[in-house]
């Protein structure tokens, strides 16, 4: 199958990079948005025209959660416009989505595991142009998964436990806030999964809004923690309130996704989230 991966030099992207070897049956085309602007209407239908190209995994997105508050535009552009122009590409040469979302569509006001079906209220202007890409997507290719996912890392590009290793050795001391609840995502995990469905025709052939981020619950605090004491750091990391670390953008307060559903339609087993933390922290250090 020739799949198209956008966004190829960002976590996701890097990662299902990483992975491709072992699936010498597919022809995978990593894109950056040098090579490919999915913004650019034209420039995407001629790639996909050139290229053949069976099955989309969009991994591009406007990520700058707290400068999208003042760059509406251009989190629109990429997170909402884009993805509907990949939407239509994919209809017009009978082509899969399988796109990239986020747990900042909820606005975290249900103390419980949220489910694919919740009522949807972001918080943010990432959050808002997000949920307007899978609404965009929905309208134009029904056929599309859309995999909501939640606090990502990788040993590729910047990103929290990065943030953390480097603070901690740089300051005495941290804070840390301890009242967003959520569940971390090894991006090496979500590029595994996401290659997993690519690689079964039933798999491929479902169609909707699945959850996925690594197993389990913790606070941002506890995730610090836990980066902390897996790279055998010893500086002390202290909880915080959000209302003491504020940022331009609002955050859900309680994002915990609830996978069951795709463990169930993908018969995917998903790893608990410190695993997967102790494999990245280990390549990190
Ligand atoms: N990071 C998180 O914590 C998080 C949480 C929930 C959901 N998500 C979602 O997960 C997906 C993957 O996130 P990530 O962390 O891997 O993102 P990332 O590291 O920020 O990578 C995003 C990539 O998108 C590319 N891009 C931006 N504008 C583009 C354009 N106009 N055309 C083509 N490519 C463009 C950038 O490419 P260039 O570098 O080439 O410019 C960048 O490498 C995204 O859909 C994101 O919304 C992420």
């Amino acid at each position: 199958m020739n799949i198209l991966v956008t966004g190829a030099n960002g976590q996701l992207g890097s990662e299902i990079k990483l992975l491709a070897s072992s699936f010498a049956m597919h022809n995978f085309f990593f894109t950056t948005s040098a090579d490919l602007d999915i913004t650019d209407a034209a420039a995407v239908a001629t790639f996909f025209t050139a290229k053949h190209i069976q099955l989309c995994v969009n991994c591009a997105a406007y990520t700058a959660v707290d400068k999208a508050e003042s760059e509406k535009d251009a989190a629109y552009n990429v997170n909402a416009a884009a993805a509907g122009i990949l939407a239509k590409a994919c209809a017009v040469n009978g082509a899969k989505l399988i796109h990239v979302s986020t747990d900042f569509v909820f606005d975290g006001n249900l103390a419980r595991p949220l489910v694919e079906a919740d009522v949807t209220n972001p918080l943010s202007v990432y959050g808002s142009t997000k949920l307007e890409g899978e609404k965009q997507i929905q309208q134009h290719l029904p056929s599309a998964i859309i995999l909501r996912t939640a606090w990502v890392y990788s040993t590729f590009g910047n990103n929290f436990v990065k943030t953390i290793l480097r603070l901690c050795k740089e300051k005495p001391q941290l804070n840390i806030i301890y009242d967003q609840i959520g569940t971390p995502t090894y991006a090496g995990d979500l590029a595994a999964a996401i290659l997993h469905i690519a690689s079964n025709e039933k798999h491929l052939a479902q169609q909707g809004v699945f959850h996925f981020t690594n197993e389990g619950v913790c606070s941002w605090y506890d995730f610090a923690i836990a980066v902390r004491d897996i790279a055998g750091l010893h500086t002390p990391i202290f909880p915080i309130e959000t209302y003491q670390y504020p940022t331009p953008a609002a955050r859900p307060k309680f994002s915990v996704l609830n996978k069951k559903l795709f463990k169930e339609t993908f018969a995917y087993e998903i790893p608990y989230w410190r695993t997967s933390l102790e494999q990245c922290v280990k390549q990190l250090c």
